[in-house]
């Protein structure tokens, strides 16, 4: 992305896979890893963390970004996201999307493969027409 150099990138993408092994998904056995870059340059990374009362499951996006906010950061400017398929980018789940848009519809969202490919998206993309604070006047 403008402004993010290639080293940072590899960096997030590292780090996304790193996350993914700390999954906690023993129903599902679908390790999902992610790495938030924020503007400021530091990564805040999460996991998908499971629960026998399955809908209480966070995702791993979501678990980076509470993450993140908890640690005080507001203004992200990239995410990384891996999970096990190989033959295919894969992209946050819809619920993600619309709470990381919460935080700015500009973020670049890496897709990342487990062999560290990635292909380059932008969350605008993959949420168009969004519901978002400025439609609460925010
Ligand atoms: N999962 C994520 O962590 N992120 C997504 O965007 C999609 C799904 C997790 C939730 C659950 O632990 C497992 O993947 C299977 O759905």
């Amino acid at each position: 992305m403008a402004g993010t150099d290639n080293a940072k990138v590899k960096e997030l993408v590292l780090k996304c896979m790193l996350a993914r092994e700390m999954a906690y998904c023993p129903y599902s056995r679908f390790p999902v890893g992610a790495a938030i870059l924020t503007a400021d340059g530091a990564i805040i990374t999460g996991c998908n963390v499971e629960n026998a009362s399955f809908g209480l499951t966070v995702c791993a996006e979501r678990t980076a970004i509470q993450r993140a906010i908890a640690e005080g950061h507001r203004k992200f400017s990239a995410i990384a996201v891996t999970c096990d398929i190989k033959d295919s980018f894969v992209g946050p789940c819809g619920a993600c999307r619309q709470v990381l848009i919460e935080f700015g519809t500009d973020w670049v969202v890496y897709l990342t493969k487990p062999d560290g490919s990635y292909k380059e998206t932008r969350l605008k993309e993959l949420l168009p027409l969004a519901f978002s604070p400025a439609h609460l006047g925010h």
